[in-house]
């Protein structure tokens, strides 16, 4: 519809409908199921907000979305449709890894393709606006959704942020674009403690640092819509939150897309103490220029008496309401109200091998190689008897929590995998995920999540039947890893080691003295220490999605040559959260040269400050060494930049991948420094003994920081460059900046 119709029927609308539009409620109300995480309540609504409603909340299926949307529309005076948002976080149908897997990959441009195709499916099941990405920083692995997000750093998240956002919009072709909305705004990965919902508190300038980059990255990108996070940013809670949302998000980033809160966020601005009740709640939240209010009655029932008392100007009504429908107007819903969906064509799309087999090209990039003592890895297809062992062994539902919608008949699990490749295979379960799962909670409607939990003579028999294929085999492969969950929202941990009793079966596998080869399902930064000298090798394969079971095994025979690297770091105990490379420096480095007493820097007693596996991390079946680091020259003026070369060398065998990291130092800046920033990255093809030269470019822009006079700017100064395989093996040289 030409802009000016739009406008003649906003003029229409009575306020009651306006504040309608500002209103989304979920699946319950238009009697569809709900899939949504957060405190149910009966809302307090009258049948006029239902019918005057803007947006539905996880409500998917393109029959009971042609079924809501014609009911609605039928009672609709002006006819302005519903829009549907749901949870498509890093799959539909088809699942990918999870996004922490997909920060392994270091791979943006093979991301946007695997966004594209979520959305494809998505579209034609009724999906019109994702609740994704989410790209929160996260550096705390009790945290637990840190798997929804690309990792612990501001420069690699942003390229996901900007790759997904891409993909899901995919330029707006029909059929085949869903509109994105970025999330959590802002710095929710930083909740104290690690804790869920708890509070988020730092300086300005490291907020604008560190956690704001990913999210501009998005709206850079052009993503729709924008949610708003559960924590406080300055002890303001983000919803309530006018500098965060109006001053940067709008004004600042030139944001003029859909606001929305998270669930039921606006009503807890009176659990956070900032509102007496849900007047004072949404008159903080309007005036934030927050749009729609995620399923409470806040909105519907209190914007119009905050307007009659003079308390808000209805241009705020006003202006959110012009920017949902501008949103509809560009989905085209009203010309076409369903978004194209159609049953029909779902079943067509969703699941194709094609899509398939890209969940297992990402994936192969995906699963990080942590360890492989004595190259135990790979496997040989014959001479070698192998066993399977494990609760993930046979386990369709590997997507991990967000990833509600995956059809788990079309998993490849791991044992279908191996029986591909062997034949036939020794198996068992071996143990539960867990034994107690009590405290895990539901989660909606998907109480199958919670798995089944074997006790008694068949739990018995399962880990005897393990210790006899354990005996009988050169080499095991177990499946282990943390309960679905254990992570994701509501999963936060202190102790995020691998449960109990696979730990002890580990042990008792070990003991047999067969070798053992770990492959860990897992939603966080595990703490790995206690399996370390069990496990001759370890390989990190996230909850790996649809295809995850045929990568798996494609890395453990050699098929595909690992070459995942960490996003995130891996801390030897959970002592060390939050945990992350870029540390500012201190006053007491724990260093060599240091002029203090070893006792009084800053370290611990017990375990390293490092992380076990460092950030950028990851072993291939290749070896890579690293020489003749380069500029081509050691100055630098404000606009000249400066050539980095490097040598990369495969001195092996095998053909491989390395990910070629470039990190800077800023060795004297007017405010603390990191000891280290990503600023560059390229992934390259060696052939066996090959010598690839890599270059990349500094300019003046990489080496910008908000400053004392929190001046987002350079410094003259000196600076280290950094190349190599990962934060912690890395060759070095340096240049000064004029
Ligand atoms: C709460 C979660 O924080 C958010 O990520 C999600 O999009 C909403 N619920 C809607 O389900």
């Amino acid at each position: 519809m030409q802009e000016a119709k739009l406008r003649e029927l906003m003029d229409q609308m009575t306020l009651q409908e306006k504040i309608g539009q500002l209103v989304q409620l979920s699946g319950d109300v238009f009697n569809t199921g709900d899939l949504s995480t957060g405190p149910q309540e009966k809302l307090g609504i009258t049948q006029e907000v239902v019918d005057n409603c803007g947006s539905v909340l996880n409500v998917i299926g393109a029959d009971t979305v042609h079924k809501v949307q014609d009911q609605y529309l039928q009672r609709s005076r002006l006819k302005i449709p519903l829009l549907f948002m749901s949870d498509i976080i890093y799959g539909y149908k088809t699942v990918f890894p999870i996004p922490m897997g997909l920060g392994a990959t270091w791979n943006p441009d093979l991301i946007r393709e695997d966004y594209k195709i979520i959305a494809e499916e998505a579209v034609t099941d009724g999906g019109m606006v994702t609740f994704s990405p989410a790209v929160d920083i996260v550096r705390d692995a009790r945290w637990g959704r840190c798997l929804e997000m690309p990792g612990e750093d501001p420069y690699l998240s942003s390229c996901f942020a900007k790759a997904m956002v891409e993909g899901f919009q995919n330029n707006w072709e029909k059929g085949k674009s869903i509109a994105s909305c970025v999330k959590h705004y802002a710095g929710y990965g930083a909740v104290e403690a690690g804790r869920e919902y708890n509070t988020v508190d730092m300086s300005e300038r490291r907020f604008r640092q560190e956690y704001l980059p990913p999210y501009k990255a998005a709206v850079d990108a052009g993503c729709e819509m924008v949610m708003t996070s559960f924590n406080t940013v300055d002890m303001m809670p983000a919803t309530g939150n006018k500098w965060l949302m109006d001053d940067v998000l709008r004004k600042e980033w030139g944001f003029d897309g859909v606001i929305i809160t998270d669930y039921a966020a606006i009503q807890e601005l009176i659990g956070h103490g900032v509102a007496k009740d849900k007047y004072e709640a949404s008159k903080l939240a309007i005036q934030a220029t927050v749009d729609i209010d995620m399923k409470t009655n806040c909105y519907s029932n209190h914007l119009q008496p905050l307007i009659e008392n003079g308390e808000i100007s209805e241009d705020l009504i006003n202006e959110s309401c012009w920017r949902i429908l501008k949103l509809k107007n560009k989905l085209g819903l009203f010309e076409d109200p369903y978004f194209g969906c159609d049953a029909k064509l779902c079943e067509q799309t969703c699941c194709k091998p094609e899509f398939i087999e890209q969940a297992n090209k990402t994936c192969n990039e995906a699963l990080v190689l942590l360890k492989n003592d004595n190259d135990v890895l790979p496997l040989k297809k014959t001479g070698q008897k192998i066993g399977l062992i494990g609760p993930y062994a046979d386990n369709p539902g590997i997507f991990g929590m967000w990833a509600l919608h995956g059809d788990r008949k079309y998993t490849i699990t791991v044992k279908k995998a191996l029986e591909d490749v062997l034949g036939t295979v020794e198996y068992s379960a071996g143990c539960n995920v867990l034994d107690d799962t009590s405290c895990l909670g539901g989660f909606g409607n998907i109480p199958s999540l919670a798995g089944v939990i074997k006790t008694g003579d068949e739990l018995a028999e399962d880990e005897a039947k393990a210790l006899e294929i354990a005996k009988n085999s050169d080499v095991v492969i177990m499946a282990m890893g943390e309960h679905i969950l254990q992570s994701g929202e509501g999963g936060a941990r202190t102790d995020i080691t691998l449960p109990e009793p696979q730990k002890q079966l580990i042990r008792k596998v070990k003991a047999t003295g067969t070798e053992v080869v770990v492959v860990l399902f897992n939603g966080r930064p595990l703490a790995l220490t206690d399996i370390l000298e069990d496990a001759d090798a370890i390989l990190e394969a996230w909850y790996p999605g649809t295809a995850g079971g045929k990568s798996i095994c494609n890395v453990l025979f050699g098929d595909y040559n690992p070459s995942g690297r960490l996003s995130v770091s891996f801390p030897h105990n959970v002592g060390q959260c939050p945990l992350y490379y870029s540390q500012y420096s201190t006053g007491r480095p724990s260093s060599p040269d240091s002029v203090h007493n070893t006792r009084f820097v800053t370290h611990y007693l017990d375990v390293p400050n490092e992380a076990l596996f460092p950030f950028g991390y990851g072993l291939s079946y290749h070896k890579a060494r690293y020489s003749n680091l380069v500029l081509d020259t050691d100055k630098m003026s404000k606009d000249s930049t400066i050539h980095v070369s490097v040598d990369v060398t495969n001195e092996s065998d095998v053909a491989g991948i390395e990910t070629v990291q470039l990190y800077i130092r800023d060795l004297v800046g007017s405010v603390v420094r990191p000891i280290l920033e990503l600023k560059g990255f390229k992934k390259v093809q060696l052939q066996p003994h090959e010598t690839v030269n890599v270059s990349f470019e500094i300019t003046e822009e990489m080496l910008r920081f908000y400053t004392r006079s929190m001046k987002y700017e350079s410094e003259p100064g000196d600076f280290k460059v950094f190349v190599g395989c990962n934060s912690m093996n890395l060759i070095s040289t340096s240049f000064t900046l004029k």
